[in-house]
C-alpha cells in the first residue's frame, strides 16, 4: 500500500486517509507519498481521449490505495465533486490567435470563479467522505489571499461533519471576493475579516501553524486545513497539467511550456511532480508578480521573505512558497534531514543560500519571472484590443512572464494557466482597459447574486486574531456538542 510520509522526517509512515485527514504532518512537514508513481508514454497514449474526469479518475487512482477508496467510491467522489461546475469540459483551452501556439488554460468555470475550485471541490468532498465513514467531525481552518476563501467555504457549506474558519486579510482582497465568502449563510462558515496584517496572507498562516502547534486545542477541536500544505490538493492540481499536455499535443512525446502565477507554488508543485512522473514538459515557468521570492530561488539559488507589495494580481501577493518544500524533498532523493535543516535554518533567518550544486539541480527545468502591475496592465489591454479575450490579472502575469523570457522558451506549446476569472478583479480590469464601464467578460452572475445577499463575517485586528479565534473556535465546538 502506497504510505505518506513527512518531507522533515519526523513522523511514521501514514496511509492516505491520515493524510488528508491531518493536512500538516504532526512534524510541521508536509505530507509527500512515500514513492512517486511513475506514468509511461503508453499510459500516456492511453489517456489522450479521456475526458477530465477520467483522466482525473486514473491519475488519482495511482495515489490512493483501492482499500481506502473503492473504485466505485472514487467515481461517485469525482462526479459530485465537478457537478457544480459550468463547462462540461470542466477545464476548456482557449488557443490565442495574436501569439504562437499559445493556449490559455480556463481553470476558472467553478462555483467560486478561481482555479481553487479544482482541487478543492475534490478535497473536501473526500475529506467529508472519510469523516462520515469515521463518524467524526473536523474544524478546517485556512488562509486566504482571496481565492482558497470562496472555494473552501462553498464546498463545505452546509456539510454537518465540517466547520470552516476561513481568514482574510481585510482590504488586501477584493469585495468581490470578500462577498464570496461572507454571503454564504450556513451556519457551519465562518469568515474572519483581518485587520492590520503587514504580510497579508502569509501573517495568517503563521497563526494557523501557532494553532496547530497547540497540540491540546488542536486535538480537542480536531484542527485540519484544506489549503495547499494539505496534499490532497496538490495531487489533484496535477491532473489538470496532464489533461492540458493531452489536450494541445499532437502526439505523445512532443514537449510542452507552461506558465504558472504562482505565490505558494502549490499548483507548480503539482506540475513539477507531474513532470516527475514522467509528463514530458520542457520549461515550468514560475510566473511571479513584484512579491518574486520564486524568482529569486529560481534565478539565484536564495530563499528570502521581504517585505509584502500590494499588486493587481493580489491573490498571488504571498511571500513564502511553502509547497517550495515539498517538491525539493523529491530533487534531494528523498533526503528529509536536509530538509529539515533548510526548513529550520529559514524559520530562524528569514533567508537561506542553497549551494550551486542543489541549485542546479532543483532549476532545471524552472524559468522565472516577475511581472509588474504595468506589464499586467497592459497586457490585459493589448489581449483584450487584439482579439477581444479578456485575462485576469493572474493570467496575465503568467503570459507577461512568458513573454519576458521568450528568447529562452524555444518553439514549444505554451500553455499558460489562467487561475481565476475576471468579474473577481473589476477594479483592475477598469485600470487596464481605461474604461469605467466593465465589459460583459468582467462579469460573471455569481458575483452579482452573492452581491443581493447580506453578509456575515467576524471582524478582528492581527494583533489578537489568535486569541479571538481560540474564543470562537472553542465557543462554537461548545454550542454545536451542545456543551
Ligand atoms: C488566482 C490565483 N492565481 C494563482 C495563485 C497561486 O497559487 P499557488 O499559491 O498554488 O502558487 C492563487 C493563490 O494563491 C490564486 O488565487
Amino acid at each position: 500500500m502506497l504510505k505518506y510520509i513527512s518531507n522533515r522526517g519526523g513522523v511514521a509512515p501514514v496511509d492516505f486517509e491520515t493524510a488528508i485527514l491531518d493536512g500538516f504532518a504532526a512534524d510541521g512537514g508536509l505530507y509527500v507519498p512515500q514513492v512517486l508513481p511513475s506514468v509511461s508514454a503508453e499510459q500516456l497514449q492511453q489517456w489522450k481521449d479521456l475526458t477530465y474526469l477520467e483522466l482525473a479518475f486514473e491519475i488519482l487512482s495511482l495515489f490512493i490505495d483501492r482499500s481506502i477508496v473503492s473504485a466505485d467510491e472514487l467515481k461517485e467522489l469525482l462526479t459530485s465533486a465537478y457537478a457544480p461546475f459550468e463547462k462540461q469540459g470542466i477545464i476548456p483551452l482557449q488557443q490565442l490567435k495574436s501569439r504562437k501556439d499559445t493556449y490559455i488554460m480556463e481553470l476558472f468555470h467553478g462555483p467560486t470563479i478561481s482555479f481553487k475550485d479544482i482541487g478543492l471541490a475534490f478535497l473536501v468532498n473526500l475529506v467529508n467522505f472519510f469523516l462520515q465513514r469515521k463518524g467524526q467531525h473536523l474544524s478546517l481552518i485556512v488562509a486566504t489571499t482571496g481565492d482558497t476563501g470562496p472555494a473552501t467555504a462553498y464546498f463545505s457549506a452546509g456539510k454537518s461533519n465540517i466547520d470552516a474558519w476561513v481568514l482574510y486579510p481585510k482590504e488586501m482582497i477584493t469585495p468581490e471576493q470578500e462577498r464570496q465568502m461572507t454571503s454564504l449563510q450556513h451556519a457551519n462558515i465562518h469568515p474572519f475579516a483581518v485587520s492590520n496584517c503587514p504580510d497579508g496572507g502569509d501573517d495568517l498562516d503563521a497563526v494557523i501553524s501557532k494553532l496547530y502547534d497547540n497540540q491540546d486545542f488542536k486535538e480537542k477541536l480536531q484542527l485540519s486545513s484544506v489549503n495547499s500544505i494539505n496534499w490532497g490538493r496538490v495531487m489533484m492540481q496535477t491532473v489538470h497539467y496532464f489533461y492540458a499536455y493531452l489536450q494541445v499535443t499532437d502526439q505523445v512525446g512532443e514537449k510542452i511550456n507552461l506558465s504558472v502565477p504562482s505565490g505558494g507554488f502549490g499548483n507548480l508543485c503539482a506540475g513539477a511532480l507531474a513532470r516527475e512522473m514522467g509528463l514530458p514538459i520542457k520549461n515550468l515557468l514560475a510566473a511571479n508578480n513584484k512579491n518574486a521570492c520564486l524568482q529569486r530561488i529560481f534565478s539565484t539559488g536564495t530563499f528570502s521573505k521581504e517585505a509584502l507589495i500590494n499588486t493587481e494580481s493580489s491573490a498571488i501577493d504571498i511571500l513564502i512558497p511553502f509547497n517550495f518544500w515539498r517538491y525539493l524533498y523529491f530533487k534531494v532523493n528523498g533526503d528529509s534531514q536536509k530538509i529539515k535543516d533548510w526548513m529550520d535554518e529559514f524559520k530562524a533567518s528569514g533567508t537561506l543560500q542553497f549551494d550551486p550544486q542543489v541549485f542546479a539541480c532543483y532549476s532545471q527545468g524552472f524559468l522565472a519571472s516577475s511581472v509588474t502591475d504595468e506589464q499586467t496592465l497592459a497586457l490585459i489591454n493589448e489581449i483584450y484590443s487584439e482579439e477581444g479575450y479578456l485575462l485576469d490579472p493572474h493570467a496575465a502575469v503568467g503570459l507577461g512572464a512568458s513573454d519576458i523570457l521568450t528568447d529562452q522558451l524555444g518553439d514549444e506549446k505554451l500553455v499558460v494557466l489562467a487561475t481565476a476569472h475576471p468579474a473577481k478583479f473589476p477594479e483592475t480590469i477598469r485600470r487596464a482597459l481605461n474604461s469605467a464601464e466593465l465589459p460583459p467578460e468582467a462579469t460573471h452572475h455569481s458575483i452579482e447574486s452573492a452581491k443581493k445577499l447580506s453578509q456575515k463575517v467576524h471582524l478582528c485586528e492581527y494583533q489578537v486574531l489568535e486569541s479571538a479565534l481560540i474564543h470562537a473556535m472553542q465557543s462554537n465546538w461548545e454550542l454545536t456538542k451542545g456543551l
